[in-house]
């Protein structure tokens, strides 16, 4: 299946975390692109879009939340995967059935997994700073990669099933 893993990431965690989701997805035979959510092209030549975003003051960014509207007007019905990569709520079983299955319209109006990000208060204002600081997650890393991976593999097994059908 050709499969458009597309991101939606300030500081790069994110990008990062869709990079292992691209390679395992890749490495369980599919054919996979990773873009930027702003940068995506040939839409309609793709058969499955993995869609993700950082969440920043509760809320999806703006660009991935424009192009979850531009794949339920332009995409849908073919599958789409969501996930989320943030520092509270994070799914604490995120390998669960329900997390492998795509979601249905609207995205992010479901349930998808939120995966732990990273803050690098390196890269960040002085503003930005407070806030992470306030969320008590400075300097934290607390992207868990073999689960990360293990997600992407169900996602795999359900793009087979979805192109067989
Ligand atoms: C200013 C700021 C606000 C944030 N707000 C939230 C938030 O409301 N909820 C949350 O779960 N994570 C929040 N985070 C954590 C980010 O979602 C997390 O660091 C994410 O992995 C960053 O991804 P990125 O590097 O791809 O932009 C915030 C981080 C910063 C720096």
């Amino acid at each position: 299946m050709k499969i458009l893993v597309a991101v939606a990431s300030t500081y790069g965690a994110t990008h990062e975390l869709a990079g292992w989701i691209r390679d395992a997805l890749a490495e369980a035979g599919h054919s996979v692109t990773l873009s930027p959510v702003e940068q995506v092209e040939g839409l309609a030549d793709y058969d499955a879009v993995v869609l993700g975003s950082a969440v920043y003051i509760g809320r999806i960014l703006t660009h991935a939340r424009q192009f979850a509207r531009r794949l339920e007007s332009e995409f849908a019905p073919k599958p789409v995967w969501v996930f989320a990569s943030g520092m509270k709520n994070v799914t604490a079983s995120p390998l669960q059935d329900r997390y492998a299955q795509p979601q249905q319209p609207p995205y992010f109006g479901g349930q998808y997994p939120i995966f732990g990000g990273r803050v690098d208060p390196g890269q960040l204002g002085p503003a930005e700073r407070a806030l992470a600081g306030f969320m008590g997650s400075h300097g934290k890393d607390e992207r868990d990669r073999d689960t990360i991976e293990a997600w992407a593999r169900r996602v795999a097994v359900q793009a087979d099933r979805a192109s067989v059908a």
